[in-house]
């Protein structure tokens, strides 16, 4: 059995029971793998759905241009059954998405126009604008529009909800899922409802988008709006595919909890997702009270990990937006440890046989060598004994002509696992200078006793 080509292997993607994370949770947590897709996330389903849509209502046409905003997904999505259906794309998107992304729609032969994230999305510069004027201006070309276009919605009717519905044998009572264009939790929990009224929709938002307030006041909130992390979910506008009669609540999950959550899947339930599966489940637990014991809860996993090595599988990434919690040691807390400590140094005017006779007294076994109070080099106990072995007159020579160049220095911040990295047997040591201004030295004999303590 074979497929005729790739698209045909698109959906019907498997169900999962998670056990570790939600431990605490009442009822079956059960995750929907949208990752099994060929593009690797949901919006495969959608893509092709708009695409054919297109074709069939003569809006796309033979060799045509397919445009489109989007934040990767959807256009991995658009330009694999582009390369398969013969048409070329042009893809507007933010300067907030992950590279990875914008990289792999390239890797399809797509052109990407990467836009400001924030400004209005009216302001001719908006990634929403800049794919209209293309689509105006680009002969034979067609806008999929996924934000506005049914078929968004309909795909998910038509796929995603029936999936779960037979998955489940009808006993789902929560759908949770991150919204972002509406189409997946529009579509998908039309369908449920239809089939059981009494099924829950639960869509996941963010802070920074107005779909929560919009769902609890109908009113849009300019307010509401200011930028966050998260991909793929919430927005600044209302899509026409959010279909808010078919939700029941938003909740909002911040930007650190779904990054977070994120990273604990992998780590918990060995499941590599993307950012809006942290953010869903995080929404999930956040709303636990709600759930009973016999309830069958699904959350959507929307896309993979993959997508996201740069930001919250980077511990750089984490670290600079404070999301860290379980900070590993770092050169900051290495010096706290080990408590104050003057550095030794040795005058690049010192002769080698009183930098010696000075590194045996004080029992170390090399030292930064300063001019001026800057340091210009080390020496270490096998740096003398080789120059000495060549050369006994050296012993009289200054300090300047047997010292190597200086210990690397490194910053507060850097981690343990870095620190060690640079250390070997030629570079024994690094400098780091505090908050003072004060120059330390951090040893292989300093890393291991902040291991053990730690
Ligand atoms: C990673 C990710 N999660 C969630 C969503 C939201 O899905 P929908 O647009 O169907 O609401 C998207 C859509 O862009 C996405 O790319």
């Amino acid at each position: 059995m074979w497929y005729n080509n790739i698209l045909e292997t698109i959906g019907n993607t498997p169900l999962v029971k998670l056990n570790k994370i939600t431990k605490d949770l009442k009822g079956t947590i059960l995750a929907k793998i949208e990752t099994t897709n060929p593009g690797n996330s949901i919006k495969d389903r959608m893509a092709l759905k708009m695409i054919e849509d297109a074709e069939q209502a003569g809006l796309l046409k033979p060799g045509g241009t397919i445009i489109e905003g989007t934040s990767g997904n959807t256009g991995m999505g658009l330009a694999m059954a582009a390369v398969v259906k013969g048409y070329k794309c042009i893809f507007t998107t933010t300067d907030k998405q992950s590279k990875e992304k914008v990289d792999a729609l390239r890797a399809f032969g797509a052109e990407v126009i990467v836009c400001p994230t924030n400004v209005d999305p009216e302001d001719p510069r908006s990634y929403y604008s800049v794919s209209s004027r293309l689509e105006r201006e680009v002969p034979n070309s067609w806008k999929a529009n996924q934000y506005d276009n049914p078929s968004n919605a309909q795909a998910h009717y038509e796929q995603t909800g029936p999936e779960i519905w037979e998955q489940t044998e009808g006993k789902i009572t929560h759908l949770v899922v991150g919204v972002g264009t509406g189409g997946t939790i529009s579509g998908a929990g039309r369908y449920l409802k239809e089939q059981n009224p009494n099924i829950k929709i639960w869509g996941i938002d963010t802070y920074g988008s107005v779909f929560k307030k919009y769902k609890e006041t109908g009113i849009f909130d300019k307010n509401e709006i200011y930028p966050y992390i998260t991909e793929g979910i919430g927005e600044d506008f209302l899509p026409e595919n959010v279909d808010f009669s078919v939700i029941d609540l938003f909740e909002k999950v911040t930007d650190k909890d779904a990054a977070l959550m994120t990273r604990e899947l992998a780590r918990k339930e060995g499941i590599f997702a993307g950012n809006s599966a942290g953010s869903a489940l995080a929404g999930l637990i956040q709303l636990k009270d709600s759930l009973k014991e016999d309830d069958l809860v699904v959350v959507i996993f929307h896309d993979h990990g993959s997508r996201y090595m740069g930001k919250m599988y980077n511990e750089d990434w984490l670290r600079e937006r404070g999301f860290l919690e379980d900070e590993k040691l770092n050169a900051k807390s290495i010096l706290k440890r080990r408590g104050e400590q003057a550095i030794v140094t040795a005058d690049v005017q010192q002769t080698v046989f009183e930098a010696f006779n000075f590194m045996k007294t004080l029992n170390i076994s090399q030292i930064p060598v300063t001019q001026q109070g800057m340091v210009v080099g080390k020496i270490t106990e096998s740096d003398i004994l080789i120059a000495l072995l060549e050369n006994p007159a050296l012993k009289s020579s200054s300090v300047q002509d047997v010292m190597t160049k200086p210990f690397p220095f490194v910053d507060l911040k850097t981690s343990i696992d870095k620190i060690s990295a640079l250390i070997n047997k030629d570079t024994q040591a690094v400098l780091v200078e505090d908050e003072f201004g004060k120059i330390n030295i951090i040893t292989q004999y300093d890393i291991i006793n902040a291991i053990s303590e730690a």
